[in-house]
C-alpha cells in the first residue's frame, strides 16, 4: 500500500516546540502537511515563557524542506486560542488538523491541591482545548472536513496517585473527545483522544529503568494515522509508549436487572453487576438506552 501523505493539509500542534508534539509536528511536516508549531515555552509547571522552542522546532521544519510558522500564544486563554487559529488562517488559509498536546504538570496529593495548583492544569489541557478547538471548529464545520486529536493520559484513564488536577483534566479530555466525534460526525470531522507514555522533560524523572525505551517518536505513528483523511474511527482512544499501541475502551456489563430492585437485591448480585462476561462497547448513549430496553420488552 502506498505511503500516507498530507499535502495540502494545515495542522496546528500546541505546545510542540519540544516533547510528544515537536515528533508529531516533524513527521507530519516530513509527509508534507503545513504547522502551526505552537509553543508558549514555558517551563514544565507552566511558569513564564519563551519564543525559542516555537521558532525552534519551525526552523528545524524548514532546515527539513517543509513548510511551518512559530506561534507563541498560550492554549489558556479564549482570546489565545483564537489567535493560534488565525495564526494557521493568516499563514495557510485553512486548518485541517489541530493536535491538543500542550500541557504542564502540578502534582501533589488531593489534600494539598488547591487553586494554584488546580486551575492553572485544567486552563491548559481541559479549557486549553476548548479555547483552541471551538474556533478551528468552526472553520472545520464550514469547509465539511476535520481531524482533531486530544492528548489525554492513562494517569485520568486510570488514575494516579497525585494527579488529581491533572487526571481529572485528561478524563475531561475524553468526554470532550466523545461528544465532539458525535457532534462532528456530519461534518466529517473525526476526534480522537491519544494516552501516550514517553520520555520528555515532563516525564524525564518519572520513568526509571524504562525510559531508554520510550522514544517520543513512536508516539507519532498513531497520531498521524489518527489525522489522516484515511482514519475510520472517532471518539476513541488510544494508547503509544515505546513502539506498543493499544486501544483503551470503556465497556459495559451485561448487568444484573430486577424490576422490583432493592438495596439486598444489589448486594446479593454484586458479582454479577461487575462480571465482565459478556461485555459490549457502547459508541453512544443510544447503544446503552438500547440494552436496557430490552429489559423492559
Ligand atoms: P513537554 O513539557 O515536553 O511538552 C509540553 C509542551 O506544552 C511544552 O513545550 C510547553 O511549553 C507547552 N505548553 C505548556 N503550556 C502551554 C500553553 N499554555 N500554551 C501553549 N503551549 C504550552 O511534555 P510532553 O511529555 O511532550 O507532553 C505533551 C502532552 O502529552 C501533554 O499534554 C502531556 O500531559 C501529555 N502526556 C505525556 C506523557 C508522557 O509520558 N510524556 C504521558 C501522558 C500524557
Amino acid at each position: 500500500m502506498a505511503d500516507l501523505g498530507y499535502d495540502g493539509k494545515v495542522a496546528i500542534i500546541t505546545g510542540s516546540g519540544g516533547g510528544l508534539g515537536r515528533e508529531h509536528a516533524l513527521l507530519l511536516a516530513s509527509r508534507g502537511a503545513q504547522i502551526v508549531v505552537n509553543d508558549l515555552g514555558g517551563s514544565v509547571s507552566g511558569e513564564g515563557g519563551d519564543a525559542g522552542p516555537a521558532e525552534r522546532t519551525a526552523k528545524e521544519i524548514e532546515g527539513l524542506g517543509g513548510v511551518a510558522v512559530p506561534d507563541t500564544n498560550s492554549v489558556a486563554t479564549p482570546e489565545g486560542g483564537e489567535a493560534i487559529v488565525q495564526t494557521a488562517i493568516d499563514a495557510f488559509g485553512h486548518v485541517d488538523i489541530l493536535i491538543n498536546n500542550a500541557g504542564i504538570l502540578r502534582d501533589k496529593s488531593f489534600h494539598n491541591q488547591g487553586p494554584d495548583l488546580v486551575d492553572p492544569v485544567l486552563d491548559v489541557h481541559l479549557r486549553g482545548a476548548f479555547n483552541v478547538t471551538r474556533p478551528a471548529w468552526i472553520k472545520m464545520r464550514e469547509q465539511g472536513y476535520g481531524r482533531v486529536v486530544n492528548t489525554s493520559s492513562n494517569s485520568g484513564i486510570l488514575g494516579n496517585f497525585g494527579q488529581a488536577n491533572y487526571g481529572a483534566a485528561k478524563m475531561g479530555l475524553v468526554g470532550l473527545t466523545r461528544v465532539l466525534a458525535a457532534e462532528g460526525a456530519k461534518y466529517n470531522i473525526k476526534v480522537n483522544a491519544l494516552a501516550p507514555i514517553a520520555r520528555t522533560r515532563m516525564t524525564e524523572e518519572l520513568l526509571g529503568a524504562f525510559a531508554e525505551k520510550l522514544d517520543p517518536k513512536l508516539v507519532s505513528p498513531i497520531v498521524a494515522w489518527l489525522v489522516h483523511e484515511g482514519c475510520p474511527v472517532s471518539g476513541e482512544i488510544y494508547t503509544a509508549a515505546g513502539g506498543r499501541i493499544a486501544r483503551f475502551f470503556i465497556g459495559l456489563t451485561e448487568g444484573y436487572f430486577n424490576a422490583d430492585l432493592s438495596v439486598e437485591d444489589v448486594r446479593d448480585h454484586f458479582d454479577q453487576i461487575r462480571d465482565p462476561e459478556g461485555y459490549t462497547i457502547p459508541s453512544g448513549p443510544g447503544d446503552e438506552i438500547g440494552a436496557l430496553l430490552k429489559h423492559f420488552s
